[in-house]
């Protein structure tokens, strides 16, 4: 049964991007309902309204986080979106939006879960001196970057990696491995 996506992007969306050129290429049955931004300049809804998806950008006010979270739920909702994909998002969601999407929130995040959660997770694997990084898409529960994993890709770490390098290597795999998580929601 074709999926049904609402999706939540603040920047360029290359993870939004790659999920929606599997749609088109018929390699996932899924469709994305909605995408709603908190950045009004956020490069993905430019690139979504070019692929004729319904794209907002929704005000966001730091001192009342769950008047974004309640608009943009009550929009999802109305889009009949079953899943909500976080594609670089870089707001902390409320208690609030968790609760009311509970086990139906995904996320992408840029290191081997639990290793290195929270922000510039590149930069903490090459302050690490790990060998291997990678990504990990998983459900978001109350826990930051703790709740369970659905599926990890695994990079190498070169001597000579930069933040940027490695931060690059890890995006491929990012764009292979959110496509293949989404496909197994519908299985
Ligand atoms: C990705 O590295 C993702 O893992 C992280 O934020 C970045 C978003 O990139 N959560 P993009 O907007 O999908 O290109």
């Amino acid at each position: 049964m074709t999926v049904r996506l609402g999706v939540l992007a603040s920047g360029r969306g290359s993870n939004f991007q790659a999920i929606q050129r599997e749609i088109e290429a018929g390699t996932l049955d899924a469709r994305i309902h909605l995408l709603l931004s908190d950045r009004q300049q956020a490069p993905a809804l430019a690139i979504a309204r070019e692929h004729g998806i319904d794209a907002r950008a929704l005000p966001y006010d730091k001192t009342d986080r769950e008047a974004f979270e309640r608009a943009a739920g009550d929009a999802l909702d109305a889009a009949g979106c079953q899943w909500i994909v976080l594609a670089g998002f870089m707001r902390i969601l409320t208690p609030y939006f968790i609760d009311r999407f509970a086990g139906r929130i995904l996320n992408i995040h840029p290191s081997l879960l639990p290793a290195f959660k929270g922000l510039h997770p590149q930069r903490q694997a090459l302050e690490a001196g790990v060998k291997f990084s990678g990504c990990t898409v998983h459900l978001v529960t109350q826990d930051l970057d703790a709740g369970p994993i659905l599926t990890q890709a695994v990079v190498p770490v070169h001597p000579d990696d930069t933040e940027a390098t490695l931060s690059a290597r890890i995006l491929a795999e990012e764009h292979r491995i959110y496509p293949e998580a989404i496909r197994l929601l519908g299985s």
